[in-house]
């Protein structure tokens, strides 16, 4: 599935300015992490930390962060801020039973080729290790912008989950495995392409399901949401 010409390993010190850098070309609009937040994710949760590299020259191509959280002690719709202690994930707690995808990002010069979803499969493999419920993450919808006058967000998702409609972000996720849980605004502090929106999504590990009354949809809201 990995192409041959890249590895996946766990983050190191050395890629933290590469990861700034990717960090900044993805996203524009928002404050990219700094290296004592990439330290604070490596020091409580090392062997959730991915990169993908190129193998000839080890350059950093793609990232994946992940943490341990019990859902419980949050909303649906808590913000990215709020999910991961201000890109801290100094709020990882280690028997928490769902692994928390912070962020996945593939540098634009390495994209399509497969590393996205090489990366879900590493934290996949970790849930399976760890015995964990759930992978759960928020994916952005960054398509939804340009049709946030023609329709609403969730007539957006079913329309990207039924194929009529293509998101750059949301549809690689449903070919990775995940599946949609509920929309949610105000995930991320300026993300205009997405008109503000997420989706929540999980990935249930079926050795290991949670107990019903831990189903994400069971979960209180924040604010009420309005379309
Ligand atoms: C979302 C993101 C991580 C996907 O990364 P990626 O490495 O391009 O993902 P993949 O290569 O696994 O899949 C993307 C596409 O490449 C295709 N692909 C996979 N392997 C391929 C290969 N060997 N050759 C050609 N295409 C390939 C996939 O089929 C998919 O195409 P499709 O959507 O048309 O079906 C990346 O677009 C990104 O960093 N976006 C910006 C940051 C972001 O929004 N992150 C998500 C936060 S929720």
């Amino acid at each position: 599935m990995l192409p041959s010409n890249y590895r996946i390993r766990l983050v190191e010190p050395t890629d933290y300015e590469a990861i700034i850098d990717i960090c900044r070309l993805v996203y524009p609009t928002e404050r990219p992490y700094t290296a004592a937040e990439l330290d604070d994710h490596r020091q409580v949760y090392p062997q959730g930390q991915f990169v993908a590299v190129r193998t000839d020259d080890d350059a950093v191509a793609g990232v994946h962060f992940t943490l341990r959280l019990r859902m419980a002690d949050f909303h649906l719709d808590d913000s990215w801020d709020v999910l991961t202690a201000d890109g801290s994930f100094l709020d990882h707690r280690p028997d928490g039973p769902t692994l928390y995808g912070a962020d996945i990002m593939v540098h634009p010069a390495h994209q399509h080729h497969g590393l996205g979803h090489a990366l879900t499969d590493q934290a996949r493999f970790l849930v399976q290790a760890e015995n964990l419920w759930r992978m759960v993450g928020a994916s952005r919808l960054p398509g939804y912008g340009q049709h946030r006058d023609a329709m609403s967000i969730e007539a957006y998702v079913d329309a990207v989950i039924g194929g009529t409609l293509v998101d750059p972000v949301l549809s690689v996720h449903m070919k990775d495995g995940w599946s949609v849980v509920r929309p949610i605004h105000g995930y991320l502090q300026h993300d205009d392409d997405s008109a503000g929106w997420a989706e929540v999504i999980q990935w249930i590990n079926p050795a290991c399901p949670p107990p019903p009354e831990f189903d994400l949809r069971n979960l209180p809201s924040a604010c009420v949401v309005k379309a």
